[in-house]
């Protein structure tokens, strides 16, 4: 899902309406970011929207692919699960965190604040 880019005054971006990611699910957002291309997985736990970078810190497998079970995600790649609270694997002896962003929900879209390239 490719979409325009739309800057609040805080720095965030907007990157979907909340009805584009239904709870249970995980959806990638395409966009340009500061002259490059950067996928953002967008995942729709029970509770709340977690935005990070849509690359698997193992071997880059994008997340967006992989299996929400609650708030872990499991990636597709070679299993590796990630708790999206924290943004840490759960699998030992794995030591890597995922990229996130802060999210916010605002009239019904999901606005994520992408960090400087
Ligand atoms: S690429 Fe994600 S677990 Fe290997």
């Amino acid at each position: 899902m490719a979409t325009e880019l739309e800057i609040d005054t805080e720095g965030y971006v907007k990157l979907a309406e909340l009805e584009q990611v239904p709870p249970g699910e995980m959806v990638q957002v395409t966009l340009e970011w500061q002259g490059q291309e950067e996928d953002i997985a967008l995942a729709h736990t029970e509770t709340q929207i977690y935005a990070f970078r849509d690359l698997c810190p193992h071997m880059n497998y994008p997340l967006s692919i992989g299996t929400l079970c609650g708030t872990q995600l499991e990636c597709r790649g070679h299993n590796w699960l990630f708790d999206l609270q924290n943004g840490k694997a759960i699998t030992p002896p794995i030591r890597k965190t995922l990229d996130r962003y802060p999210v916010k929900i605002v009239n019904g879209a999901i606005w994520v604040k992408l960090p400087p390239m």
